[in-house]
């Protein structure tokens, strides 16, 4: 269980002068709080009864404590809990009775939110829906808990119940005292408005099994410090372009700007290989059959019995992989288009053998940055990758050239972790447009 604790309110912990407030406690900046809440969860991760709450993270020390921002979060179980329960919860009170009937109304909240499109998750949940049940069921400062909290749309949903035309664009009202009225319609068919929450933020506690979705959640949590960091962000990318313009060069000169990649197949009738963008295009389309055209025998990547294609073959490469330092054997592609731009022209241009040859040696002599190449674990999806396209490891999953520059953008180091989380917020959010596309597809690189 990793676990990401979030005090909403005072969650600003962005990189700023002067002395900050946390848990009851004042530091002389925000860098010397995270030091000292660093220290505690240091020692915390050398207690062995702590590493043994069921689905601890795999990972060492060093790594934990890199990417955590405690007590806010943490890539591990969150030792910090207790503490902000104790801080910020109100003890249950007999003489304040609670009573709310339950919430049944029908939610349905769009996803073209800006918000809620910042980062992609599975099943993930507009924050809109889930300040609905909040405001029904919870007073401001209450404590909402989300165990399952994926890229903590209900942290974000309990911030913005603070948020005055974020609860209007809900279609309530908020009067002056913070009380939030919602339209009824009473006996008479007239509608009418009803108090039924105050408006202010609540307290979240987030919490996932997946260092991924609380890692997502804890730079949801806090966009505080965005307009310093884009400034800084969008100086670092400029810098990063200019410094991997080698990268970026197309094989007939240019900026490249997008680029495709086609499998490789054999003919299982005559042996040959060849590329399946160029055999199987016609007037723009990839046919599902067309001819070998070393022999002409109808084929297809499935077989078909409306038209007699037999199905191709895919051909291995075997070779040394400068990411996993060791001999490998994955598919064959081949880059058979590229879009490039020089000054304001752009042009797309097919690739053939000869270009593909003058790319071979571009990464010798060049330092890698740091590429995960972790192997992925067996399943019932994996399997389909590593059995049909042989994709066994992480970094199958992108081009020689995407990896490069995502590893190179990945090890920027920002003004402050704060940032450095975001930017790598930013990075982990456009992975979709970065990895390898089965079935063709258009890559931005
Ligand atoms: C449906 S997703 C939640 C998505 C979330 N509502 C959002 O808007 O992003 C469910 C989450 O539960 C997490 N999960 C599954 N089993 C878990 C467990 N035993 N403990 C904690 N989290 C778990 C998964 O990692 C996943 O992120
Ligand atoms: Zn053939």
């Amino acid at each position: 269980m990793t676990q990401n604790t979030l005090d909403l309110e005072e969650n600003s912990h962005a990189p700023k002068a002067g002395p900050v407030e946390c848990l009851g406690m004042t530091f002389p900046n925000d860098e010397e709080r995270r030091k000292h809440f660093l220290g505690i969860l240091r020692d915390k991760l050398k207690d062995l009864e702590f590493r043994k709450i069921e689905g601890f993270p795999i990972g060492s020390d060093e790594d934990i404590l890199a990417l955590s921002d405690p007590p806010y979060y943490t890539a591990c179980p969150n030792p910090f809990i207790a503490d902000f329960i104790k801080h910020y919860g109100k003890p249950y009170d007999p003489s304040k009775p609670y009573s709310r009937e339950p919430f049944a109304a029908d939610v349905s909240e769009g996803k073209n939110d800006q918000i809620y499109n910042a980062h992609s998750y599975h099943t993930k949940v507009p924050h809109k829906a889930i300040m609905r049940y909040i405001l029904h069921y919870t007073e401001p400062g209450d404590v909402v808990f989300d165990g399952f909290c994926g890229t903590g749309m209900t942290g974000v949903a309990a911030q913005l119940c603070g948020d005055r035309a974020m609860v209007e664009s809900l279609g309530c009202r908020v009067e002056k005292d913070s009380m939030i009225l919602q339209p009824e319609t009473d006996e008479n068919g007239k509608t009418v408005w009803k108090p039924f929450s105050k408006l202010g933020a609540r307290r979240a506690i987030l919490s996932d099994l997946s260092p991924l979705a609380t890692f997502i959640a804890s730079n949801y949590a806090d966009f505080s410090s965005l307009v310093t960091f884009t400034d800084e962000a969008l100086k670092l990318v400029s810098k990063v372009e200019k410094e991997l313009a080698w990268l970026y060069t197309g094989v007939s000169g240019g900026q490249v700007l997008s680029a495709v990649w086609s499998d490789v197949f054999l003919c299982p009738n005559c042996s040959h290989e060849f590329v399946f963008w160029e055999a199987a295009l016609k007037n723009e389309k990839l046919q599902e059959s067309f001819p070998c055209p070393h022999c002409g025998t109808m084929v297809g990547k499935a077989a078909s019995k409306k038209t007699g294609a037999i199905k191709l073959d895919r051909p291995f490469a075997t070779g040394f992989d400068p990411i996993l330092k060791k001999v490998v054997r994955v598919p064959k592609l081949a880059l058979v288009e590229e879009t490039t731009k020089s000054g304001s022209t752009r042009k797309t241009k097919s690739i053939k053998e000869e270009g593909r040859k003058s790319l071979v040696s571009r990464f010798e002599g060049r330092a890698w940055p740091y590429i995960p190449t972790e192997e992925f674990f067996p399943g019932r999806q994996t399997n389909k990758l590593i059995n049909g396209s042989g994709i066994s490891h992480i970094c199958h999953m992108y081009t020689q050239r995407a990896l490069f520059a995502y590893g190179t953008l990945w090890q920027q180091q920002l003004s402050s972790h704060k940032h450095t989380s975001l930017f790598r917020f930013c990075l982990s959010s456009i992975n979709n447009c970065y990895r390898r596309r089965e079935n063709g597809g258009r890559w931005p690189i």
